[in-house]
């Protein structure tokens, strides 16, 4: 950050929240030493978890709740606890020259302060002069490999990928924006059952004309009618003819097609061609639903690129006694698991673990993360346990990061349809993502294109621009507003309100808050470094003004506490709380009419809460149009 000519020693504190946790460290610090206090340091920081934001005004900006626990466990009363740490608090210059003093604590043993008014003015002026709002990067930086989206190729994508896809994007900006050194990999289902699929459609009914017009949809269409011959429901078959006639004339086809996988995984010349030839068309396809979504990753290595070490990860297993032959497989036997993780099949072929497994010792190797994240369907947690819990105790060559490595499943909910039941077309298959952003961005339109819109006279091309980032920043705001753990139910009616918890929202209020400058003639970068330089033409007199400064100040906070969970919904939640309190300021006080030092304050804070919402969508990956 930008350190500011100052005219308090205030200056430059813009995390308020991290303020108090540090003076509260000092003083804990001190009481132990002064044996006032018989804990560890190590307790230390789960005790500052309990300094957050207070849910009322009334009481104060922060509150301590550390008092409660740390009094029984050493049986003493909360209160008088409460009391010896104010006493020490107001005795700490670092606490004073932020903090009003305290007064004594409230309930059972709460501290309760209030940011002093002329800190929290130097945190403005440090925020508006820095390009990072105030945001200071992690002090220790880690290397986090990002797990996500992962579709499976040659199958067209679905609403199913839009969860993992859109939060594993949202975590990787974020953490990227701490200061983290983030490393994306598109772990691409590529080498799995549906290639045999389209192997064996391809070699039985293909449509070369079909093919040369458009080759995924062929390929699609391939895989969704050879689906159905190998399974051979007859309720699929009744209503498909072509597949029934199919099926009838390869009653074997079912076999077949896994002998198909079976060859290309043996590295047949011929099965290997066609996946040569077939693979860029699939990647072709799903890099267009990405740009669409702005989404892109570092890597994209795929399952396929790691076939080369599954038969390694078998022997190594095995030769550690952690893996074990049972009925013609080999599977790994966990501790308390009932079953095992399979990596090898009775028919030599290897398994989802075996990849995942050889993928998390390469990356071990070649990236040495802290951490790797997974961001994938909660279904798969009983996979992951078993996954992360035999990369543990694998000795292969990167054991030593394997065992330091943190590994994390971030799960998320199912979409559900507006009938509750997992989201599906009429005829019961899953909503394709390309047809779902379509039809977000078409209804957008529609909203685009009525009253203010229209006035503003923007031209056809422009009213496309802005539906796209509507429509599409509709459907991931959507999500990514959901706690991730639970399902969601899907509704353009309620992702396009424009009042509301909602992109559009959001998106109006950035518009909003931006163009109150335009209209004063106000040269925003001028204003920023005007009040950088003198904090002291801040002056925070309203209640409003205060309770909005405030807020524009928790980015920092916001986004550590997203980190700590992987919850963008804590973003969301705290930006539209932030428009709500720029609206009542900006409803009660005026801006452009105001005068001297108060018109300066609060041309400040619009500039400040239009970075900051707009920083704020950016990080969720939601495209922010100049105007709407
Ligand atoms: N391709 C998998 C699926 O569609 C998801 C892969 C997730 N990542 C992983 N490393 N297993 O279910």
């Amino acid at each position: 950050m930008k350190a500011s000519a100052a005219t308090t020693d205030a200056a430059g504190v813009t995390d308020f929240r991290a303020a108090f946790r540090d003076c509260m460290a000092g003083v804990l610090q001190s009481a132990m030493s002064a044996d006032e206090l018989s804990i560890e340091a190590s307790d230390i920081p789960a005790l500052l978890e309990l300094v957050r934001e207070t849910a009322d005004p009334k009481f104060g900006d922060y509150t301590a709740t550390l008092a409660m626990p740390l009094a029984k466990r050493l049986g003493a009363k909360p209160r008088d606890l409460a009391e010896r740490l104010i006493v020490r608090l107001n005795a700490d210059t670092c606490f004073t020259r932020l903090f009003d003093h305290v007064t004594g604590p409230v309930g059972p043993g709460f501290i309760n302060v209030r940011v002093r008014d002329d800190a929290l003015a130097c945190g403005v002026a440090a925020a508006c002069g820095d390009p990072r709002l105030g945001v200071l990067p992690v002090a220790q930086s880690e290397t986090i490999v990002l797990d996500y989206s992962s579709p499976n190729v040659a199958k067209p994508m679905h609403v199913g990928h839009i969860r993992s896809t859109v939060i594993g994007d949202a975590l990787a900006r974020i953490l990227r924006f701490r200061g983290h050194r983030v490393i994306t990999d598109n772990h691409l289902g590529d080498w799995g059952t549906q290639f045999g699929m389209i192997l064996w459609g391809w070699k039985h009914c293909r449509d070369e004309a079909a093919y040369t017009a458009d080759p995924t949809a062929e390929l699609s269409r391939l895989y969704r009618l050879v689906r159905k011959v190998a399974d051979a429901k007859p309720e699929e078959l009744a209503a498909d003819p072509e597949a029934a006639a199919l099926a009838e004339a390869h009653p074997e086809a079912g076999r077949e097609v896994l002998l198909e996988t079976a060859k290309l995984h043996e590295g047949d010349a011929e099965n290997r061609r066609l996946w040569d030839e077939f693979m860029p068309a699939c990647r072709r396809e799903i890099e267009r639903i990405y740009g669409r979504l702005d989404v892109t990753f570092d890597h994209t290595l795929g399952e396929s690129f790691f076939q080369p070490l599954l038969a390694g990860v078998v022997t190594d297993l095995t030769a550690a006694g952690l893996a074990r032959e049972s009925r013609g497989a080999i599977g790994v036997f966990l501790d308390g698991q009932e079953t095992p993780l399979l990596i090898r099949k009775a028919d030599g072929a290897f398994l989802y673990a075996t990849t995942d497994l050889a993928t998390l010792a390469w990356r071990a190797e070649h990236w040495q993360p802290d951490r790797i994240l997974y961001v994938v369907d909660h279904r798969q947690s009983q996979h992951f346990q078993q996954v992360f819990t035999t990369a543990r105790s694998w000795g292969c060559r990167a054991a030593e990061r394997l065992a330091a490595m943190q590994l994390v499943h971030v799960a998320f909910g199912t979409v559900l349809g507006e009938d509750g039941k997992p989201f599906k077309t009429r005829a019961g298959a899953a909503v394709g993502l390309e047809a779902l952003l379509d039809e977000g961005v078409e209804r957008a339109l529609a909203i685009v294109g009525e009253g203010e819109h229209a006035r503003q006279g923007m031209d056809e091309a422009q009213r496309q621009e802005v539906a796209e980032a509507v429509g599409i920043g509709a459907i991931k705001y959507a999500d990514l507003s959901q706690n991730r753990t639970t399902d969601y139910v899907f509704s353009f009616d309620k992702m396009l309100e424009l009042k509301g918890n909602t992109a559009a929202y959001m998106q109006y209020a950035v518009a909003r808050v931006e163009g109150i400058a335009g209209r004063g003639g106000i040269d925003r970068e001028a204003l920023r470094q005007q009040v950088a330089a003198d904090p002291a033409s801040i002056e925070l007199a309203d209640p409003r003004e205060r309770r909005l400064a405030l807020a524009a100040l928790r980015l920092a906070a916001v986004l550590e506490d997203v980190e700590a969970d992987y919850r963008p919904n804590l973003l969301t939640g705290w930006l539209f709380e932030l428009a709500g309190l720029f609206s009542s300021f900006y409803d009660a006080l005026p801006v452009l009419k105001a005068e001297g030092r108060q018109r300066t304050t609060r041309l400040a804070l619009c500039d400040l809460t239009g970075r900051t919402l707009r920083q704020g969508l950016e990080l969720l990956g939601i495209r922010v149009p100049l105007q709407m």
